[in-house]
């Protein structure tokens, strides 16, 4: 359905054009041999589907993995949804729309992105996981200088650096959720990331994909779940001992300090079992009582409940 409003589609079609002339000008300036153009994104789920939809939004030739035809399927669809949104909000023409969907491949071979300058790996917060991927993409990107990337938000970027013979161009680039609407990167550099790969990247997003970056060093949790954790895993177990219930501690932060939604819905919204994740890992890392997981997190992941994505977490989403 065309949207029927000509100035929203006129300004939608200028920034697209507008955000492929800034990535443009953006790679020639960095000076890489030859610009950063074709991405890989490793997992669709809500964090890579979000990546690659934005990636593609501004132009660049993406590239999509998940690991069998069901995700692979679950994750076109839900790209596609998030792009129909956006023809419905008039952010989108229809035009635009099948223009990003040209721009987009989805794979379950691994082996299709040999010829990819950039890939940003998104998949479950899973050390393991993430470390055979690492290692298997070393031996399958042909680019010398290509940039190996995680989002993850909690895992030392050292680690997933070390599965691979070149740590020196892998880096933390991590989105936070939705991306098509949060500005922020996160640009993390491990001990032996080469400064080339880190200013490569932050070109690569600022210029590229329009984003904004703020570098931390590679601390689990970064800079922003540093700060944000611990006030949600101090929701939870305010909601556990029973000093407010769900809808007050929400209804206290975005009414008395206007948060846009209160930490128990933005629990909901991240998924509890990644914050569990979350919480895990800075807890291994830093041993404060701060970042242990509630009980009742647990027992909640544990039980499938977890957050808008299964449509019940601390609040229903079935409705
Ligand atoms: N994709 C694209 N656009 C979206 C979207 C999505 N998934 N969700 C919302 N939007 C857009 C809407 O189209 C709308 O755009 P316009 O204003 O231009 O019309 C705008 O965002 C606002 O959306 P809504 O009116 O539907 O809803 P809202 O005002 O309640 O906003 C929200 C929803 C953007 C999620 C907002 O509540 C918000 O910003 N919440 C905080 C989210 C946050 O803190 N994220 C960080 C999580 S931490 C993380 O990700 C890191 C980690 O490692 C765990």
């Amino acid at each position: 359905m065309q949207t029927a409003d000509p100035v929203a589609q006129a300004t939608a079609a200028e920034v697209t054009a507008a955000q492929v002339a800034a990535a443009e000008a953006a790679a020639a300036e960095a000076g890489s041999g030859s610009p950063f153009a074709r991405l890989g994104v490793i997992g669709c789920g809500l964090m890579g589907s979000g990546i690659a939809e934005v990636a593609a939004r501004a132009g660049l030739d993406v590239a999509v993995r998940e690991i069998d035809e069901p995700a692979l399927s679950a994750g076109r669809k839900r790209l596609t949804s998030s792009l129909d949104r956006g023809v419905r909000g008039g952010k989108l023409t229809e035009a635009d729309r099948d223009a990003v969907l040209a721009r987009l491949t989805f794979t379950t071979d691994l082996g299709d992105f040999a010829d990819r300058d950039v890939v940003i790996e998104a998949v479950a917060e899973n050390e393991q996981l993430k470390a055979d991927i690492f290692g298997a993409l070393d031996k399958v990107v042909t680019r010398p200088d290509a940039i190996f990337a995680s989002n993850t938000s909690s895992i030392p970027i050292m680690k997933l650096g070390m599965a691979t013979s070149r740590p020196e161009q892998v880096v933390g680039i991590h989105f936070f959720n939705p991306v098509p609407v949060q500005k922020l990167v996160e640009i993390v550099p491990s001990l032996l990331t080469a400064p080339a790969t880190e200013t490569a990247a932050e070109g690569f997003v600022t210029g590229r994909l329009g984003k904004e970056v703020i570098r931390s060093k590679d601390r689990a949790g970064f800079v922003v779940n540093s700060l944000l954790v611990p006030y949600l895993l101090a929701a939870v177990r305010m909601l556990e001992s029973g000093f407010a219930v769900a809808d007050d501690i929400d209804r206290g932060m975005v009414l008395g300090c206007a948060h846009p939604m209160g930490p128990l819905r933005l629990c909901d919204l991240i998924g509890l079992d990644t914050i569990k994740a979350v919480a895990e890992s800075m807890y291994e890392e830093f041993k404060e009582p701060l970042y242990s997981p509630p009980p009742l997190l647990m027992r909640m992941v544990d039980a499938g409940l977890l957050g808008k994505k299964t449509g019940r977490g601390f609040h229903n989403y079935s409705a």
